[in-house]
């Protein structure tokens, strides 16, 4: 498993939202190049670190979206990401200690990230794409915080 392949199948139509994900399938494909072409530990090290950083923000919008909008499952969301991120900084923190785990961090993050996308994310579509519409301005209003999520 290496590169993660943007497909229409990966549009859930909330724009922001796409944005973030291709940017997630972004940094999963520079992971794989520095792996694939032997860049020095350090470097795949900082390319990980700034994918998970990347990965928590996005997480978060989501919830905060996923609140404003009432979305019943927001609690069910949350903890599926609370454990993806749980088993993302495991593998973190043996990289760190040694071990050699990039290509199976890799293959987690492309699997995971395809069918949490299309099964999680794709079910609070209705629901905050309605609320969306009843308040426009949501998106501007969380710029500030969010800024990174926004470059
Ligand atoms: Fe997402
Ligand atoms: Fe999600």
């Amino acid at each position: 498993m290496g590169k993660f392949v943007w497909t229409a199948q990966l549009e859930i139509g909330i724009d922001v939202i796409d944005k973030q994900h291709r940017r997630i399938v972004e940094y999963i494909n520079q992971l794989d190049d520095a792996r694939s072409s032997g860049h020095p530990r350090e470097e795949i090290g900082r390319v990980v670190s700034e994918l998970v950083d990347y990965t928590l923000s996005h997480f978060a919008f989501e919830e905060s979206m996923q609140e404003e909008a009432g979305y019943p499952f927001l609690k069910a969301h949350k903890k599926v990401h609370d454990l993806f991120a749980q088993r993302v900084s495991e593998y973190q923190a043996r990289f760190l200690r040694g071990e050699d785990v990039s290509r199976e961090l890799n293959s987690l993050l492309v699997t995971w990230l395809f069918n949490h996308i299309k099964r999680d994310d794709a079910d609070y579509v209705e629901s905050v794409q309605s609320n969306l519409q009843r308040q426009n301005d949501f998106v501007e209003k969380k710029k500030g915080f969010f800024s990174r999520l926004f470059k």
